[in-house]
């Protein structure tokens, strides 16, 4: 039976678990760095890597043991190569090339992405390839078509803001607290969704690119104008979100060609209304849809270590010791480069 350990470092999310080819996550461990970056209202990259540099290896020992597994017992060690921020990816990284050469085992270099866009298959054994994927993080809002392993072709992306990063800002100017995505979904179940007009950023447009920043641009200043309640800014924010998400992932369903199923995957799936909404939409197209449970949408290291597997599954060699990790590290190389500033990989 394959076992790999894997580790994820990318962000503000420090964790490491132990899954086996059969899809069971034998042990798992997360330490959120909520608290620490809670006074800044957003993960400060300096904070970030010691916070990781300070807690990976007692995570590692406690899963192993939990799991009454030694590094022997792996077939490779999986890490988290990039994107991320940069110094809390070098700490897993080099963490998992000490552990794999101590204990003489294969290191896999994995793509943050690759993890979230693989996810659902660990959660959901009847899911096959291919499948539309609507990746929607703190980092990343992203529409991939996915054939198979390494197979993914990027339909969009957006040109400012990811989605959760938009819910964050939002949240933050609504006096939210960090992180505000699900502080601002409680708070827009008590308001009025169609009491704010808002703008819907790229609705409409032929390419399926998201855009977020313009929308929390005017949270701002339908807050600053003392006019609208706070619970209705937020209803009316989530609705326009809603609605970006709904257009574009329509646009985006006609360009990628028949798929199994529409899978929703990255922290914000966590957002009731949103998963009820895509759910809405793959029945309209008569395909499937599936979302990984919560613990598995948000930054996670069973996610690193199932996309480990699956790389071995497909015979896929080791990477070397001194590979580098990546800030930047597109899952579709050959995508076109969106107009627009800020352009994320
Ligand atoms: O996937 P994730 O844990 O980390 C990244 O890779 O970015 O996603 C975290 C993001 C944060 O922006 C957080 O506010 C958002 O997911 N999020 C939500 C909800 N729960 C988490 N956004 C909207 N509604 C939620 N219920
Ligand atoms: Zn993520």
């Amino acid at each position: 039976m394959t076992l790999v350990l894997g580790i994820e470092s990318s962000c503000d999310e420090t964790a490491a678990a132990l899954v086996d080819g059969e899809r069971r996550i034998l042990a798992q461990a997360i330490a959120s760095q909520e608290a620490e970056h809670a006074p800044y209202g957003g993960v400060v990259p300096e904070i970030a890597a010691r916070a990781h540099a300070e807690r990976l290896m007692p995570l590692i020992e406690k899963v192993l043991s939990e799991a009454q597994k030694g590094l022997n017992d792996c077939d490779a060690i999986a890490a988290t190569a990039g994107p991320g921020l940069i110094g809390g990816v070098m700490v897993g990284l080099v963490s998992a090339k000490a552990l794999a050469m101590a204990s003489d085992k294969p290191l896999l270099a994995i793509n943050h992405l690759e993890g979230h866009a693989l996810s659902p298959r660990l959660a959901d054994p009847e899911l096959e390839f291919p499948y539309a994927l609507l990746l929607v993080s703190g980092g990343h809002c992203q529409l991939l078509r996915v054939d198979g392993v390494g197979q993914y072709r990027r339909f969009a992306t957006t040109i400012d803001d990811a989605l959760g990063e938009a819910f964050d800002k939002s949240a933050k100017i609504l006096g939210l607290g960090y992180p505000g995505g699900p502080a601002l979904e409680r708070l827009a179940l008590q308001g009025d969704a169609a009491a704010v007009p808002l703008p819907r950023p790229l609705v409409g447009s032929g390419e399926p690119h998201f855009s977020f920043a313009g929308l929390k641009s005017a949270v701002l200043r339908a807050a600053e104008s003392g006019e609208h309640k706070p619970e209705d800014i937020a209803a009316s924010f989530q609705q326009a979100a809603v609605d970006c998400l709904l257009d574009r992932t329509k646009i985006a369903l006609q360009a990628m060609g028949p798929v199994n199923a529409l899978v929703l995957a990255g922290g914000v799936a966590a957002n009731k209304v949103i998963r009820s909404a895509i759910e809405g939409l793959a029945e309209d197209h008569s395909i499937g849809f599936t979302a990984p449970p919560l613990k598995l949408c948000t930054d996670n290291a069973a996610m690193i270590a199932w996309a480990g597997i699956e790389k071995l599954s497909i015979g896929t060699k080791p990477d070397p010791l001194n590979i580098s990790a990546r800030p930047r590290w597109p899952l579709d190389p050959d995508a076109e480069p969106v107009r627009g500033a800020g352009y994320k990989a």
